[in-house]
Formats: structure tokens, sequence, C-alpha cells
């Protein structure tokens, strides 16, 4: 079964075919960081504007590896949420029209869904390393940051989430603080790799293993009384001061996933969102892992970031599975995550 995918939840307009074994055929992505680097950050109404610019030409090319074109494919599935709703009707709107036309069925699906399982995508050349179920996974974006027990690929359950900030746009913010550009999260990394750190400087948020929660806006109001008082520092100042920003955000992602793992029962640890690429938290995590026991796994940097792929595949499971959607809508929010304490096995623990 060939899935073509459709993903326009945010800044990236893509366009995927997979199949239900997560061979991917074409992975298409046309960013819009240019649209958005002037203002520091994502203009919801530009990226509605440039998704509707993106798509078709994207769609085009992503099937363009299909001899018979769209006769070729079996099925669509398009991102229905969680996102920026007026960038989410371009493409919901769009794989309706071509279900709509070709006569095949449309699957909506959840953006953080297609992260979670992006793992188990495997390009032509690459050799496959995915997870057993069930495993633990920390999803660390600019939109999200959050820890899951992926139980199968229909039964996703959240074991803690940020209360405020993203991690990735912790990273954003701190960039912009800096004058350094957007996104800041590549940037920060790079400079953190040639700094040294100052542990005192900023303090890990919320260190607490009693709960799998995040919060990264204190931290962040931390650097920027920082620079109030001391300036933005230059040279060797500034790397030093990106690697203590980036250690604390660091070490509260990586203590908190091997803690879930830990409590879980489940020694095995996805990292995925555009954060996964940060090589400050790849080197921790796998410390860390290693010294408890737990099996890593980080999918190459395309498939963590925004994609199309992912979105197809987690399409192609529900379509195998004999599932599909009249007429799917968009939500903003993600509405149907729950979230409890698990047991070891799984099992949703009463409340007390
Ligand atoms: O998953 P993604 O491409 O888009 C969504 O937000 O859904 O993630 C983008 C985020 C941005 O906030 C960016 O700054 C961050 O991921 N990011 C990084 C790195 N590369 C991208 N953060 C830290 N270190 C990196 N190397
Ligand atoms: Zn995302």
């Amino acid at each position: 079964m060939i899935v073509l995918g459709i993903e326009s939840s945010c800044d990236e307009t893509a366009a995927a075919l997979v199949n239900e074994h997560g061979d991917v055929l074409s992975d298409v992505v046309a960013s819009q960081i240019d649209v958005h680097a002037e203002f520091g950050g994502i203009v919801p109404e530009l990226a509605s504007r440039a998704h509707i610019r993106n798509i078709v030409p994207v769609i085009r090319n992503a099937v363009s590896v299909l001899p018979g074109g769209f006769s070729d494919v079996d099925a669509f599935a398009v991102t229905q949420g969680p996102g920026l709703v007026g960038a989410l009707l371009v493409g919901l709107q769009t794989a309706k029209s071509l279900a709509w036309s070709v006569g095949r069925p449309l699957v909506g699906v959840n953006h953080l869904d297609g992260h979670l399982l992006a793992v188990h995508l495997r390009k032509e050349g690459e050799s496959r390393r995915a997870p057993e179920y069930p495993y633990i996974a920390l999803l660390a974006s600019g939109g999200h940051t959050a820890i899951y027990r992926v139980q199968s690929w229909s039964d996703i359950r959240l074991l803690g989430q940020t209360r405020d900030d993203a991690a990735g746009e912790a990273f954003d913010k701190a960039a912009k603080m800096l004058s350094l550009g957007y996104p800041g999260g590549p940037v920060v990394d790079r400079l953190a790799g040639e700094g040294c750190l100052e542990q005192k400087l900023f303090s890990v948020p919320m260190p607490s293993l009693e709960n799998l929660d995040f919060s990264f806006s204190g931290l962040k109001s931390a650097l920027a009384r920082h620079i109030e008082l001391r300036g933005i520092p230059g040279g060797r100042g500034l790397a030093d001061l990106c690697a203590s920003f980036q250690f604390a955000v660091v070490e509260a992602l990586v203590r908190k996933s091997v803690a879930a793992c830990k409590t879980q029962g489940v020694p095995r640890l996805v990292l995925t969102g555009g954060v996964a690429a940060n090589r400050g938290l790849r080197e921790r995590a796998k410390q860390s892992c290693l010294a408890e026991g737990i099996e890593l796994y980080v999918p190459p940097a395309a498939s963590c970031t925004d994609n199309a792929a992912m979105i197809a595949y987690a399409g192609a499971l529900r379509l195998a599975a004999g599932e599909q959607d009249e007429a799917p809508t968009v939500y903003s929010r993600d509405p149907h995550r729950r979230r409890g304490k698990f047991r070891r096995d799984g099992t949703l623990a009463p409340r007390t």
C-alpha cells in the first residue's frame, strides 16, 4: 500500500510516499525559514500563504517517483493537528480534494503520533534500527516537549509535558536575546560545543523526578536577567553562556526521560523532534542510557524534524487496520491524549 502523506502544521510544507512497513519512496520538504527569519519566529499568516505557494509543487515532486503518478497512490494521509489552524487547513483541504478526485481513502493523522512513530521509517540504503514496543519517547521540538509511553502505534500515553515553553522555543528565544538569528537551536548548539560550562550559572529547571513535567520559562527569564546585568558577551564568553544554557535544558530533558524509562520499566528510549538534533542532548542521553542499561534510538535528523513521511506512515498503519475518515477537520491542540499515572505494565493507575 502506497500512502501519500501531506504535512503543513507549522512552517514546513511537506509531502512523502511511504508504505505500511515504513519504507520511504519519496520525502519532500519545503522549509519556510527564510520567510520567518527576519521576524525571529513563525508568523502564522505568512506560514499559511507560503503553504499555499508551496503545496502543489511539493506534492508533484513527491509523486514524480511513481510511474503512474496519482493513479499509483493507494490512499492519502494528512496532518489534522495540533498546529497553526490556517496552515493546517491548506494541507487538509488539498488532501481532501486529491483523495476525492482520484477516489481513494483519506485518513487524518495527529502530528505528534507522526513524530513518535518516525523511528520506524527507513529510506533506501538506510538500515532500520527501530525499537520494539513499548518504548519511551521524548518529543522535543519548537512547539512541543513531552514524554510518552508508546505502547503500540495506536496506544500512545502522555507521561509528562512542558507547563510553558517547548525546549526548541527556549533555544529560539535564547538565540533571539543573544542576537543569534532564527532558528536558534542549531546556532546555540554549535556555540555550546565551543564553550565551557559554568555549572552554577543556570539551575536545571524542575529537577524533581516526582513528576515528568518540564518548565523552561524560568530559565529564559534567568538568561534575560543575566543579559540585563552583564550585557551580551562576545567570543569565548558567548560560547560559555550558550554551553551553560544548553546544559540546563539538556539535563532536564535527559534526567526526566531516563526517569520515565526506569519508573515505567521500559529500557528503550527514542529521541525525536527538532531538538533531537542537538549534539549536547544526544551525547548526554547516550552516556546516561549506557549507565542505566537503556537502549537509545535517535532517528536521522530528517525524520526528527517536521516531515510528511512520518504522517504517511502513521496514516498507513491506520489504513492497514481498516480505519479511514470521511471528512477530517483540523484541531489546534492535541485533543485526545490520555494523561495520568501509568503503572509499569502500562495500565492507568486510578486517581488518588
Ligand atoms: O521539529 P521541528 O523541525 O519543528 C517543530 O517545531 O515542530 O523543530 C524545530 C525546533 C526549533 O525550535 C529549533 O531551534 C530546534 O528545533 N532545533 C534545535 C536544533 N536543531 C533544531 N534545538 C537545539 N539544538 C539543535 N541542534
Ligand atoms: Zn513537529
